[in-house]
């Protein structure tokens, strides 16, 4: 019987280091605490609204971004940075939720790294086009903790270059429920989402939604 024609298809299993030392795709990792995180997701977009931040040369982003957590990334005029305010608001960010923080502790256990203490999480808003151009996320103070990436609705495209700009870039497409783990010495390996192909999520719609945990310091 093909049971994928009941919806009932089990995850597909854990793959690790497929992209190098250091860093992993753990298929499925979220999908058993999705309706709590999508929950938690929703309630702390209430407090600090989505918004389209301008890159220090002028840019408006087309990704929408908030925050969570003692720490919040921002970018302006004057540069990126980590902030205990967030700027709209004027307020601290809301509180890093539980489940948030479980699942991104879970799963960089998972891949590696033991003790992971996220302290923020970057939350981003994803509509069919919008992109992420190759970058490295190097605003945090402590290198030895990793990157914890979880997905949420559309499918996309993951750019995962090396430690230069130049090196060769690999596409690893993913989809809800999917986590990604780079630390250790994928730690500072350059990565980015390609144009968000439009289509329908059962849960979300035209949209996808990601959580990147890190310890900003
Ligand atoms: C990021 O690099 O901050 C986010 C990547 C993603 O949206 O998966
Ligand atoms: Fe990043």
């Amino acid at each position: 019987m093909n049971t994928s024609l009941f919806g009932m298809e089990p995850p597909a299993p854990l793959s690790r280091d497929i992209l190098g030392a250091g860093a992993a795709v753990l298929a499925g990792f979220a999908l058993s605490v999705e309706d709590e995180v999508l929950c938690a997701l929703m309630s702390v977009v209430e407090q600090s609204p989505f918004r389209n931040m301008v890159t220090p040369g002028g840019f408006r982003m087309s990704v929408a971004m908030s925050n969570c957590g003692a720490l919040g990334w921002i970018t302006d005029r004057t540069g990126y940075r980590y902030d205990l305010i967030d700027p709209e608001t004027n307020c601290p960010w809301p509180n890093m939720p539980t489940a948030f923080q479980k699942i991104a502790v879970a799963a960089a256990e998972e891949a590696g790294f033991p003790g992971f203490v996220p302290d923020a999480c970057l939350i981003n808003r994803y509509e069919p086009g919008a992109r992420l151009s190759l970058h490295q996320d190097k605003n945090e103070r402590d290198f030895t903790q990793p990157i914890v990436s979880v997905s949420l609705g559309l499918p996309a495209t993951f750019l995962f270059g090396g430690l230069e700009r130049e090196d060769k870039t690999r596409r690893i497409q993913i989809v809800h429920g999917d986590v990604l783990v780079w630390g250790g010495p994928a730690r500072l390996r350059y990565h980015g989402i390609a144009p968000l192909r439009d289509g329908e999520h059962p849960q979300l719609g035209r949209i996808r939604y990601n959580l990147t945990f890190r310890n900003a310091g």
